[in-house]
């Protein structure tokens, strides 16, 4: 049986713990939070110990393994402190903020041979790992071009999404799709260039970034989250091929259309936070298999660094 803490009892803290309260091999045993309501919530629906702060839930004992769910400045210091207490991690997305921190937290990991798996959650929704699979088998043959939409719009937003230490688009959403676009087609990214937008002293809310990948494919990624006001969420992803084009749309319907497959089918059932989480205990109940990995992590705040520089000179990033 894995005891698994939760590292702040936020949003997705919240969610976790729900989740894996449905889990075999699970058993959750500590909760921190500073904001004392919120972790008391979780132990009075769960049980368990609540803390105030995350450094003394990892020295007391209680647990094998933690989902992190902090704020981006707190991720490179719990996943650290973790690995020091022998403790596996289970950091939500973004690994960290500086490719710097990554490597530090990717030589604590080493150091102390314990799993660090990236909560990168598209790679867990069943209407993904089709995409991806289909896209492998070579259904709409080879990759040309990729469209990566995502327009959100929520006027309560946690603050600090939107402050320095948060980072804004290019930490909160653009990590998903310069992490799951990679994995989707196959291929890494060779070139970057990114502009950026949002309201006056805050983190950019809106970015446009286009990429190319290695072997010539493309892709135009848009991401924007409206700030003051509340609208539903549209996603398209879409890839088109030498062979066919494949599409997901915010209601998780996949489709296909090639020469050799019309397909469209609905996703909109699946529990991809569950599949996650039982991906993270099973690492840690033996396999040690961490994907994504911290390595993925790294890649994708490499890609991100290259957007923000970017955004911040005016000109194209190679990453070659
Ligand atoms: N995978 C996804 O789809 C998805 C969706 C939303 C957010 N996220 C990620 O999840 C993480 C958390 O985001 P959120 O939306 O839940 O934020 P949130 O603000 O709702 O939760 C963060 C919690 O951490 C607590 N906290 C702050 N300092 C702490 C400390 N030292 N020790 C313990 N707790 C502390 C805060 O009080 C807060 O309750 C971020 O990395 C975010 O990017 C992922």
């Amino acid at each position: 049986m894995i005891r698994l803490g939760i590292i702040g009892a936020g949003i997705m803290g919240a969610k976790v713990a729900q989740t894996v309260s449905g889990l075999p091999g699970v058993q959750l045993t500590a909760f921190a939070d500073p904001v004392e309501e919120r972790a008391g919530e979780l132990t009075s629906r769960y049980g368990g110990t609540a803390f105030a702060d995350h450094p003394e839930l990892l020295a007391s004992g209680l647990v094998d393994a933690v989902y992190v769910g902090l704020p981006h400045d707190g991720h490179l210091e719990a996943c650290v402190t973790a690995a020091r207490h022998g403790v596996h991690v289970l950091i939500d997305k973004p690994l960290c903020n500086t490719v710097a921190e990554a490597d530090q937290i990717i030589a604590a990991r080493d150091k102390a041979d314990t799993v660090v798996m990236v909560g990168f959650s598209y790679r867990f929704r069943a209407e993904w790992r089709e995409a991806q699979r289909l896209i492998a088998s070579g259904v709409i043959g080879e990759p040309i071009f990729v469209t990566d939409v995502i327009a959100e719009a929520m006027p309560h937003t946690p603050p600090w999404y939107w402050d320095a230490g948060g980072g804004g688009i290019l930490q909160l959403q653009a990590h998903h799709c310069l992490d799951r676009l990679p994995w989707l087609v196959g291929a890494p990214l060779t070139e970057v260039t990114c502009r950026t937008a949002g309201l006056p002293g805050e983190a950019a809310s809106a970015a446009t970034l286009t990429a190319s990948f290695a072997g010539g494919a493309i892709a135009g990624i848009t991401l924007s989250f409206g700030r003051t006001y509340q609208a539903d969420v549209q996603s398209l992803m879409l890839v088109q091929g030498t062979a066919g084009e494949l599409r997901i749309d915010q209601h998780r319907v996949l489709s296909v259309r090639s020469a050799t497959m019309q397909r469209t089918e609905s996703y909109a059932d699946d529990d991809w936070l569950a599949r996650q989480m039982s991906a993270f205990v099973q690492s840690c109940a033996g396999s040690r298999d961490a994907a994504p990995s911290a390595e993925d992590g790294r890649r994708a705040m490499v890609y991100a660094a290259a957007a923000a520089e970017s955004a911040r000179d005016g000109r194209t990033v190679s990453l070659r």
